[in-house]
């Protein structure tokens, strides 16, 4: 989704706000502008698409080449966007910076003004010009009539937020006062890095990895401003935090793709969310972050899961272990549609919001939901300081470490260790405890063994790098890991995939298997696996082909299916731990095969901060 830089302080504006646009390249965006002074004139310079073409016009009209200041003032505000379509086209004039009548006031912003057309309306009653057809234009021609009367740029912004219906992240240059930038947020995240002698805004911390060690994550309501020797905000009361983010983190290494090295990463995130949290020889799981509701949580009934995506196949999994390990009632419910739900009020119900980002609108409206209704609210998070991460009453940090491929891999993995964690934590029943924990300590072993086969699975996804369909298949555990599988593909390959629990099969997706239509059948030596070898032999006889995720010397499987994968041994509730890396590293190889960048895939974006 959209982001956002700003700078001012010691150092030139320009090529760091550029330098911070690229670090969240990977949210996924179709346009770009920046705003800055060159002797002593604002200048704004916006292109569609990537941000490369916005550097290409910028060195070859403003810098003349790179690290040329020529010109480019020190000590005043630039602020950069890159812009993910939602009113209005993709193109250069609804990019940001947007601007007033005057040129005076210059603008971007992250989320949604509600109220655009209402004030949209009044305004040009008013006499404003508008350019473009988006909702943010709005705003500075709001903020140019308010300064009108007001005369003060601070009180005027003030007014103009009190007018604002709807989420916003602003970082704002006034050109009467050059030396500051203006910012403000509600609902959409902004982090405040301060320097010395320098103070960046961003959209997201990725973006000042490397560059300050202190940052403020502005809580909504705040706005305030930052100049190169000092900053104001409103209210005051805020913490100043660590910022524990190198920029090694935020650089692919020696990986072709941020998404390939994440994969790789997966034993180590699945180590971190355990690190400090499981004893298996003591039979314990400490979780500080639930140590607040721990007296509540021994009461709960029931738990609802909510979350979107990939986060809610990795819910759909939690639900299966809080019930098969804790016993606790659960149901898993997308966020989208639980907050337009006429939901039934239970009392000592917890409710479990997962997501990566901490950011996703739908998962957070869905939190407000939850909140009013004042029910327990937990957060299963990986970005320290988000809002989901604030705004629920306790909750679990994932601790992945930044994820930048938009197609999530590591986080997954480590939101299934951690419920995990929390159904053991829940859990009453001892032995279960016991053999589940001394399991999980070996999965990340396990997942370096299936690493190994890298090769093999790349050259597996060129055998079937033709077929444009595919259907995915598990029971239990292993259907959450089927429908994630089949999103991993679609969303980096664009070929059809469709995920079913294989029981269903026959009730209807049946019909659509032939030669051409292959399956991905996740038949791991467990409780269901005779069932799955049924579906298989019906898979068989209409002529389907098989790709098969087995377990470790099986030998029926090779009769089967037409291709297979093995996976160690472990306890069933692992299994997706197992299971999604070759799924994951499938999809990887098939999208690069044909030719996709991976990390970017079309339409999609990292964090998902509209509705
Ligand atoms: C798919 C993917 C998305 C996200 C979803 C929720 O690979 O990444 O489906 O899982 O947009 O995002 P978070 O977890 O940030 O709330």
């Amino acid at each position: 989704m959209c982001g956002i830089a700003g700078y001012i302080g010691k150092k030139e504006g320009l090529e760091t706000v550029l330098e911070g646009l690229k670090r969240v390249e990977y949210r996924g965006y179709d346009s770009a502008g920046v705003l800055f002074f060159q002797n002593g004139k604002p200048v704004l310079v916006k292109r569609q698409g990537k941000l490369a073409n916005l550097e290409r016009v910028l060195r070859g009209t403003v810098t003349k080449g790179k690290g040329s200041t020529q010109g480019i003032n020190i000590g005043t505000g630039t602020i950069g966007h890159t812009r993910w379509a939602t009113h209005g086209m993709p193109d250069e004039i609804n990019a940001h910076p947007h601007h007033d009548c005057k040129k005076e006031i210059f603008l971007v912003h992250n989320g949604i003004i509600e109220n655009h057309q209402e004030l949209k309306d009044k305004l040009t009653k008013l006499g404003h010009k508008f350019r473009s057809q988006t909702d943010t234009e709005v705003v500075v021609h709001l903020l140019e009539e308010n300064l009108k009367k007001i005369k003060n740029f601070d009180k005027t912004l003030k007014k103009s937020l009190r007018e604002i219906v709807g989420a916003y992240a602003f970082a704002i240059v006034y050109t009467k006062e050059p030396d500051k930038i203006y910012f403000a947020r509600l609902g959409s995240p902004l982090v405040l890095g301060l320097g010395i002698e320098e103070f960046y805004l961003a959209s997201d911390p990725a973006e000042l990895a490397g560059k300050v060690k202190k940052v403020i994550y502005l809580k909504d309501g705040q706005a305030g401003w930052i100049s190169g020797t000092d900053f104001k905000l409103n209210p005051v009361k805020s913490k100043i935090e660590n910022l524990n983010l190198t920029a090694e983190q935020a650089q692919k290494g020696n990986f072709p793709h941020f998404m390939l090295k994440e994969i790789f990463e997966e034993p180590e995130a699945i180590r971190t969310a355990m690190r400090g949290r499981l004893f298996p020889k003591k039979d314990l799981v400490k979780l500080g972050g639930l140590e607040s509701v721990a007296q509540k949580l021994k009461k709960i009934e029931k738990i609802e899961i909510i979350a979107c995506g990939t986060s809610y196949h990795a819910g759909l999994l939690g639900e299966l272990l809080f019930e098969e390990v804790a016993g606790i009632s659960t149901k898993t419910i997308e966020a989208s549609e639980y907050r337009y739900r006429q939901n039934a009020i239970t009392p000592n119900t917890a409710h479990l919001f997962i997501s990566q980002s901490g950011e996703t609108a739908d998962t957070i409206a869905a939190l407000w939901k939850a909140n009013r209704q004042k029910g327990i609210t937990l957060g299963l998070v990986n970005v320290v300081g988000s809002t989901i991460a604030r705004e629920t009453k306790a909750g679990v940090y994932n601790h992945a470490g930044l994820e930048i491929g938009v197609a999530s891999t590591k986080a997954f993995i480590s939101q299934v260790t951690i419920l995990n964690l929390i159904a053991l934590y829940l859990s009453e029943n001892k032995s279960l405890k016991r053999k589940l924990s001394e399991e999980l300590a070996l999965i990340p072993k396990k997942i370096e063994l299936i690493l190994k086969q890298n090769r093999q699975i790349k050259s597996l996804a060129k055998k079937y790098l033709k077929f444009k369909n595919f259907m995915f298949i598990g029971r239990k555990y292993n259907y959450p890991t089927a429908i994630e599988g089949a999103l991993k593909l679609k969303e980096i390959s664009y070929v059809h995939a469709e995920g079913k629990t294989a029981g269903e099969l026959k009730h209807g997706p049946i019909a659509l298997i032939e030669p051409n239509f292959p399956t991905v059948a996740l038949v791991n030596k467990n409780s269901v696996y005779e069932k799955m070898l049924s579906n298989l032999q019906e898979i068989k006889a209409r002529k389907g082909k098989i790709i098969a995720i087995a377990t470790s010397g099986d030998k029926k499987i090779a009769g089967l299916a037409d291709d297979v994968i093995f996976v160690p041994k472990t306890l069933e509730p692992l299994e997706p731990l197992l299971n999604i890396v070759p799924l994951q590293l499938f999809a990887y190889h098939f999208g690069t095969l044909l030719g996709y960048d991976v990390d970017k895939p079309r339409n999609l974006a990292k964090s998902v901060t509209v509705e």
